[in-house]
This record gives structure tokens, C-alpha cells and sequence, in this order.
């Protein structure tokens, strides 16, 4: 018996040295239909000097919009349009901050991201750029950021991503698509008005939406999962079915995805993606295949990894009548089929996650290579 107590001391001490996760969070969100009327009185307080102006980063689809309209330009403020037909590059970021530090002596106010993810990830990395030196590029990675970003707000107008919420600004570098993640990425404010999405084309909410239902299932079938991922993971999950399987109110739709989005990426933050983003960054990098359609164009090739979850998938994909391009790999030389490897390869926690501490001697290139062939 004596053996046994010490034994359990000993587990529990080993426990002890264990360190977990001490990651932010989002401090302030409002939520609601027309909350993004509420932006200006939010950044009034926000506001260091006159000369000091807040850099609007917009969805360029919103040219001559409403939503262009009401974005409450004061003093100095300035509005940009960028488009989001690609994956947001460190050049990009590099180009904002050497054009923002250019035209204006002192530091912005803060920077207000409105759009989808591509949009949100700009002005995260944006808010870094201008506090910390060099290029984008040389932050890609985990916790390289040493200063503190400036004050930035996300504002979704497209749900699924889970960038409202993350500490990731995923961008696609010279040599990797990888994300500069720091506790600093983090957005001071966040603003989920359902509204806000009314109008995005179909087959783009069903995409960004299933990268939603993709971390929730690579979440909760991953080996990092914890009650604290699982909890998020489940309701966004559930959310999701409501949204893509049954037939609700419009509204209610619109309010339920963003909340799912947001569930999902928090799912993630305490766990990990797996293998559908980890081959969905490969035909971004080699492709420039955007995010949310790169995880379908992979995970409808999953079912030995995620089983039913993708009979789920094609499920919604038929209900919706959405049809995914084929053929994208066709022409792709044995080069082509090598780099989209390496950079999935690359991706070594999320392939942990999926597939265990061993994953090595789960995965091979051949592998790899027979799932991108049939894409
Ligand atoms: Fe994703």
C-alpha cells in the first residue's frame, strides 16, 4: 500500500511539471444585429490625438456599399480597399505598414479589419508591423513578436474562419504560408453583427462555413483535445448541423454561423487542427487555392481519417447543391506533388494532433501524394 501511495505522488508530481497554455482572449466584443453602428462611439475613446488616425482595411467588394458609407471616418481616418481574391501575403503586409508609415509622422490610433478572414488576418498583422521592425515574414511562426501591436478591431462580414478570435494571422510568405502567432495577434475588439453577412455568394458561405465544421471535427478528433476545446467544439459543431442541415430563419442562420465560427476557432486554440488544414496549406502555397475551399477540395478525401464526419459533409454539400472543382492537380509534375508535401508536411503539431506522437509512421508521402492526385 505504502508502494502504491508513493507511486500516485509521483504521477501527481510529473502531473505538476506539465505547463499549460496561458493564452488571451478576445477583451472586447459586442454582438448583435446593427452593432457595427456602435463603431464610432467604440473608438472615440481609442482615439490618441488628432493627428493620430484609425486605418479602415476593407473588403473591396464593398466598394460603393452602404457598409463603405457608414464606416465612421473622422478627422484624418482613412479608408482602403483591399482585395481579398488571394491569400494575404507578408508583401501585402509590408506594402500597408511602409504606406501608413510614409504618410503618417506618428503611430495610428488603431487599425479596423472588415471582411472575411483574409481581411481580418491584414489588419492583425498590420497592428504588429507597425510596432515591430523588419518584414512580416520574419515573424512567421510561433511567439517571435516582441512588442506589442497597436490597438485593432475585427469586424467579420463572412463567418467560419475563426480569425475574430485567434491568435494566428495566417499569411502566405516567400518561402511558407505560416501564421505569426503571439499572444499580441490577438484583436482588442471584435464586433459579430449577423447583418453584416447578408449578401455573401453561396458557395463562399458554404466554404468559409465548412472550415468551421472542419476545425470542429479535426478539433474534436485530434489527440490535444481537453474538456476546454471539446466544450467549444461541441457547440459549434451542433451549431453548424442547425445551420447546413436544417431549414431555419435566415436570420437566425446568420446569427448561429458566427457564433459557430467563434466557437470553433476557440475550439482550436486550446488544440490543434489536423490533417485537412495541413494539405489545404500546400494548394495554398503551390496553388494560391484559398482556405476555406482548399479544406473541402481535401477533407471530401478524408473518410479513412474522419469516417462519417465527411459523409456529414457531403451531406450538406449536396443539400446546398454546391459543386467543388475537380481536377485541380491534374496537370501538377511529380515537383509540383513534392512541394505540396513538403508543405503539409511542415505542418508537424497538426499532424500530431490528427494522427498521434507517432504520426510519422502513419503518414507517408505516397500517402499524401494519392489524396492531392484525386483533388
Ligand atoms: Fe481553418
Amino acid at each position: 500500500m505504502k508502494i502504491k501511495n508513493e507511486i500516485d505522488e509521483n504521477d501527481s508530481a510529473i502531473e505538476n511539471t506539465i505547463k499549460h497554455r496561458n493564452f488571451p482572449q478576445v477583451p472586447k466584443v459586442i454582438f448583435g444585429k446593427g452593432s457595427f453602428n456602435q463603431l464610432d462611439e467604440i473608438l472615440l475613446p481609442e482615439r490618441k490625438h488628432i493627428d493620430a488616425p484609425f486605418i479602415f482595411l476593407v473588403d473591396d467588394v464593398f466598394k460603393n456599399t452602404m457598409l463603405a458609407k457608414n464606416v465612421p471616418l473622422r478627422f484624418n481616418d482613412e479608408l482602403i480597399f483591399v482585395s481579398s481574391a488571394e491569400e494575404p501575403k507578408t508583401k501585402q503586409v509590408d506594402e500597408l505598414v511602409g504606406l501608413i508609415r510614409e504618410k503618417y509622422e506618428s503611430l495610428p490610433s488603431g487599425i479596423v479589419g472588415i471582411g472575411g478572414g483574409t481581411l481580418l488576418d491584414l489588419a492583425k498583422a498590420v497592428s504588429l508591423l507597425l510596432t515591430n521592425k523588419g518584414s512580416a515574414a520574419d515573424y512567421q511562426g510561433w511567439d517571435l513578436i516582441q512588442k506589442s501591436s497597436i490597438y485593432h478591431v475585427g469586424v467579420p462580414t463572412i463567418s467560419g474562419t475563426g480569425a475574430e478570435v485567434s491568435r494566428t494571422t495566417v499569411l502566405l510568405g516567400p518561402d511558407k504560408k505560416l501564421g505569426i502567432n503571439s499572444d499580441f495577434t490577438v484583436f482588442d475588439q471584435v464586433i459579430l453583427d449577423p447583418d453584416l453577412s447578408i449578401g455573401v455568394p453561396k458557395n463562399q458561405w458554404f466554404y468559409t462555413g465548412m472550415d468551421c465544421y472542419i476545425h470542429c471535427i479535426e478539433s474534436l478528433n485530434g489527440t490535444y483535445l481537453n474538456a476546454f476545446s471539446k466544450s467549444y467544439g461541441e457547440m459549434a459543431l451542433e451549431l453548424c448541423k442547425e445551420v447546413y442541415l436544417e431549414d431555419i430563419d435566415k436570420q437566425e442562420s446568420r446569427e448561429k454561423l458566427m457564433m459557430a465560427s467563434w466557437h470553433g476557432g476557440m475550439s482550436i486554440a486550446y488544440s490543434q487542427v489536423g490533417v485537412a488544414h495541413a494539405m489545404s496549406y500546400g494548394l495554398s502555397y503551390l496553388l494560391g487555392v484559398k482556405h476555406g475551399i482548399g479544406n473541402c477540395l481535401v477533407f471530401q478525401h478524408l473518410e479513412e481519417f474522419y469516417g462519417d464526419s465527411v459523409k456529414l459533409f457531403n451531406k450538406m454539400k449536396e443539400k446546398h447543391q454546391i459543386d467543388l472543382p475537380s481536377g485541380i492537380c491534374k496537370e501538377l509534375t511529380e515537383d509540383d506533388f513534392n512541394t505540396l508535401c513538403n508543405v503539409a508536411l511542415k505542418m508537424e503539431p497538426l499532424w500530431e494532433n490528427a494522427l498521434g506522437k507517432n504520426w510519422k509512421e502513419r503518414i507517408t508521402r505516397e500517402k499524401l501524394k494519392s489524396i492531392y492526385r484525386k483533388i
